[in-house]
């Protein structure tokens, strides 16, 4: 899958005003240490008016962002720039109410590409593949500052919560739902 962005290099090198493609493809394990990198990154870089240097860093000291279980089972996509992964969304399949679902992860851009669309495509490609598996109802837990992106993508909140970091450090999150009327029941399991 591959979306047209536009190129907003200072000195795009062809000064032809083309557009720089960013193409999303499914993340392989080799992609594990640059999306690690991308996710500190970003979370650094965009999220610092809502958590403190501390609870980012224990973020990642905890939890593993770029899981290689779920990189193997070919549920993380990657959005590359030039080659260079520059975002990222996963997702883990979940019953609800005895329903297919699918809980999303991972959903980072790079701070230089933001509010072009790239966390949108993403999100919307990992629904569309948990959807050819019938799921139906998507969860999340969103970071404060990305609640806007998801409320725009049609979820809502359900709950706020707290991750725990140890260290008697919390994250805060906004627990966020949104259901889709029917899944592709036509697509392979
Ligand atoms: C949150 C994040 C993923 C958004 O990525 P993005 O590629 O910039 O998002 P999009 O361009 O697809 O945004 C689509 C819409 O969502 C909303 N939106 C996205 N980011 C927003 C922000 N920081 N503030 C307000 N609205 C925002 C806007 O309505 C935007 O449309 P617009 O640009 O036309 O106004 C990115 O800022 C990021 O990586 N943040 C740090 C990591 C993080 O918190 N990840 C979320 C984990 S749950």
């Amino acid at each position: 899958m591959t979306i047209q962005m536009p190129d907003t290099r200072p000195d795009h090198s062809d000064r032809s005003g083309a557009h720089a493609e960013i193409s999303i493809s499914i993340a392989t394990i080799g992609d594990a240490p640059a999306l690690r990198a991308l996710h500190e990154l970003s979370l650094v870089m965009l999220a610092a008016d809502a958590y403190s240097p501390r609870q980012i860093h224990r973020l990642f000291v905890t939890r593993d962002t770029a899981p290689p279980g779920m990189i193997a089972a070919g549920r993380m996509l990657v959005a590359r720039r030039h080659g260079f992964v520059v975002g990222s969304a996963g997702w883990e399949p979940r019953r609800f109410d005895g329903q297919p679902g699918a809980h999303l992860r991972s959903v980072f851009v790079h701070p230089l590409l933001t509010r072009q669309g790239v966390a949108s495509a993403l999100v919307r490609a990992v629904e569309t593949r948990a959807m050819e598996r019938h799921a139906i109802r998507f969860t999340l837990a969103a970071t404060v500052n990305a609640v806007p992106l998801y409320r725009r993508l049609g979820y809502a909140a359900v709950a706020h919560g707290n991750l725990d970091l140890g260290d008697g450090l919390s994250f805060p999150v906004v627990h966020m739902a949104r259901r889709v009327q029917s899944a592709h029941i036509d697509a392979e399991d």
